[in-house]
């Protein structure tokens, strides 16, 4: 088949009253670049080679467009400022405040939060809830509540500086992978060392990725290295530029085709992702 899917967002701008365009009220426009490297990422629309040969990206056939109607039936840019008054936040006044008091309905949209974080999230990139696997035979995600269904990523980490270079980013991550990333784990994919720190590739441990295709890995990758091999008896290095390592956004272009096939399954059968299809 030769289905699209398109999954409609709401981009919840939680705040504590700055002015439009600074801190972490960012401007519509870096939201917009943010939609624009998602369906990029997503779609495989740069068309980069990869850094590892052997690695073959995969359309995953996977769209994201800004909700047109509110929950009330209105019309709406899909962007929802709120001034929670509160200026940053660590992960339980998230779940138990942010979340409840601004989501909508995760039946019909997908949420994304962006605001600044603090406390215990000081210095995190972001963070995803993983998809109900209830009525998913061996797909091994413990999922959430739906009162907390989403991502949230931080301000600094959210849009492109190189689509649009007047928004406010981070350094380092600038290039919006960090929400290709945490999405990837919305929709089923685990970090491609499997968060198991080790190389044994055994396709029922719960802790690898569950993708024959990443070549095993151990660790996880920072910066940009060339020829790493966290597994040398394994074939293939790290396919450090998958977008479900932990390297530099610019490093990153690539989910496999297994991952496609993974994500398509939960898309096509997980609560709260079948419905936005
Ligand atoms: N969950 C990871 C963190 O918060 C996100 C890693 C994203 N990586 C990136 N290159 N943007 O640390
Ligand atoms: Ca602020
Ligand atoms: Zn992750």
């Amino acid at each position: 088949t030769n289905t699209v899917y398109t999954i409609p967002v709401v981009v919840h701008v939680i705040h504590n009253g700055d002015a439009y365009g600074t801190g972490e009220n960012i401007t519509d426009e870096q939201v917009l670049s943010q939609i624009q490297v998602l369906n990029q990422d997503f779609r495989r629309m740069l068309n980069t080679p990869g850094y590892n040969t052997n690695a073959v990206g995969a359309d995953t056939e996977i769209e994201f467009c800004l909700a047109q109607t509110d929950p009330e039936g209105n019309e709406t840019t899909g962007i929802h400022r709120v001034n929670l008054g509160t200026a940053s936040w660590g992960e339980t006044a998230i779940e138990t405040t942010m979340k409840p008091q601004t989501q909508w309905n995760p039946d019909l949209y997908f949420n994304i939060w962006v605001c600044r974080f603090g406390g215990d999230l000081t210095d995190v990139l972001g963070y995803a809830q993983f998809p109900d696997n209830s009525t998913l035979g061996g797909i091994d995600t413990t999922g959430g509540l739906a009162e907390t269904d989403g991502v949230v990523i931080g301000y600094q980490y959210f849009g492109s500086q190189d689509i649009y270079p007047d928004g406010t980013y981070d350094s380092q991550f600038f290039n919006g992978r960090t929400s290709t990333h945490e999405i990837g784990h919305c929709f089923g994919l685990r970090h491609i060392w499997g968060d198991s720190f080790s190389c044994t590739v055994n396709a029922t441990d719960s802790l690898k990725d569950y993708c024959p295709d990443t070549p095993a890995a151990s660790t996880a990758t920072s910066g940009c290295p060339t020829g790493k091999n966290s597994c040398p008896n394994s074939p293939g290095n790290d396919m450090i530029e998958n977008y479900m390592d932990y390297t530099d956004d610019g490093c990153m272009n690539i989910f496999t085709q297994d991952q496609k096939e993974r994500m398509l399954i939960v898309l096509e059968n997980s609560p709260r992702r079948s419905s936005l299809r």
